[in-house]
């Protein structure tokens, strides 16, 4: 059979106006090697074929829901090679189900569902099916994240003794006291549990943290303290949390909905025994690495300094800024050469395959019920 070099993709949500199922486009456009062919962009009629018809579907493939979807799929010669699943977190599990089901490859956002047991099953059906499976979180496709990963493992900072990282934003702030009309519309689902789960701010930027320290320097949460602060809403809009890792070594992660003048503040600090190594999302071309007793040092991404992954990924030049939409884009690059090598019977390079998977989205299940639990006990530490 002939190899094949591109691939088909559907969506589920991302109507017209929606938030990441836009980006998700953009981003696998930016690859330039798969096709959207087929979708579910919303649950209500008229959003869904708008956004078909916007996108030039045909009218056979805009579906009026995700379990059709998914079984006319499967049975066409021609069917979608993977899916993008980019709804609300309720329905990630039972999307992500299906199309696992159906045989097809899965791009699911974060959180990965609700539970850890749906999560864990989600894992065992992509591990028998032996299928691909993305859980998009955003920050572990940036270049200068990954370079950071690549200098912890080198060693360049010494054994990590503390982890300090915060994700700092003001978008909910009109919410403290219950909400008003005006951003409660922005962010219904958001703040609603039914949609949302047992958290809010934990699991729409928390889990984010948790993940790309994670990624970062292969340290994973086994104990959690945190307090988390709801100031009249039904969901959390801020938290601090204390980690202990694996090895013993503690950590501090503070994310919040209601700091006013911070937008997207993600900040990932690494402190080691020989260094330390700072990435800030809003300025995210830079690592700053400062070597013990050494003065610090800037890292841009796309020069002769940088190695591994983070150079196979550049775009575009250095000093053009590559951003968010890029960095789905080094996700999408790493899962679709993995959708395509498994379609042409193809064993690439393990690192290519480079992109947080079924088992990265449970670990973040895990952490946000472990956080919400401690907080409840009274910033008890519980297990992770
Ligand atoms: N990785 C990231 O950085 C990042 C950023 C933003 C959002 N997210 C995640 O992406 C998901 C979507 O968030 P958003 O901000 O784009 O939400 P949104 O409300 O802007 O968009 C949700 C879309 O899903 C559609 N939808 C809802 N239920 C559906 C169903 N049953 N079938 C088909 N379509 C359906 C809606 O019509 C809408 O188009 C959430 O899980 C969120 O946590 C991740």
């Amino acid at each position: 059979m002939e190899k094949r070099s591109r691939l088909r993709y559907g969506m589920v949500g991302g109507s017209l106006g929606a938030f990441i199922g836009g980006v998700h486009r953009r981003a696998i456009a930016l690859e330039e090697t798969a096709d959207l062919v087929a979708g579910c962009f919303s649950s209500q009629n008229e959003k869904n074929q708008k956004t078909g018809q916007f996108y030039g579907i045909g009218q056979d493939r805009i579906y009026k829901n995700y379990q059709e979807m998914a079984q006319k799929e499967k049975e066409r010669e021609d069917g979608i090679d993977f899916v993008c699943i980019v709804t609300p977190n309720a329905t990630h599990y039972e999307i992500a189900k299906a199309f696992l089901e159906a045989g097809i490859h899965v791009a699911c956002e974060k959180p990965l569902c609700f539970t850890v047991e749906e999560g864990q099953e989600l894992e065992q059906i992509a591990k028998e099916k032996k299928l691909c499976f993305a859980v998009t979180y955003t920050y572990t496709g940036y270049g200068m994240v990954k370079f950071a990963k690549e200098l912890i493992e080198k060693g360049e900072i010494g054994q990590i003794v503390n982890v300090n990282a915060e994700y700092l934003q003001d978008w909910l702030i009109d919410e403290i006291g219950g909400g008003d009309q005006t951003t409660t519309k922005m962010s219904v689902w958001r703040t609603d549990p039914e949609k949302s789960g047992i958290s809010n701010c934990v699991g729409d930027i928390g889990t984010h943290i948790e993940d790309t320290v994670a990624y970062m320097t292969g340290l994973h949460p086994k104990k959690v303290a945190a307090v988390l602060d709801c100031y009249g809403m039904d969901l959390d809009l801020n938290a601090n949390i204390l980690v202990e890792y694996e090895n013993g070594v503690h950590g501090v992660y503070s994310c919040s909905q209601v700091c006013a003048g911070h937008l997207n503040g993600l900040v990932i600090r690494i402190f080691g025994s020989e260094g330390s190594i700072e990435w800030v999302q809003e300025d995210p071309n830079y690592l700053k690495v400062t070597r013990k007793g050494q003065p610090t040092q800037i890292y841009n991404r796309g020069t002769g300094c940088i190695t591994g992954m983070a150079a196979k990924l550049n775009h575009i030049p250095s000093g053009h800024p590559e951003g968010l939409t890029y960095a789905f884009a080094n996700i999408y690059h790493a899962f679709m050469q993995e959708v395509l090598d498994q379609i042409n019977g193809e064993t690439g390079d393990g690192q290519d395959y480079d992109y947080q998977d079924v088992s990265d989205g449970v670990m973040g299940v895990k952490f946000i019920h472990a956080v919400v639990e401690s907080s409840q006990k009274g910033a008890a530490w519980v297990e992770v």
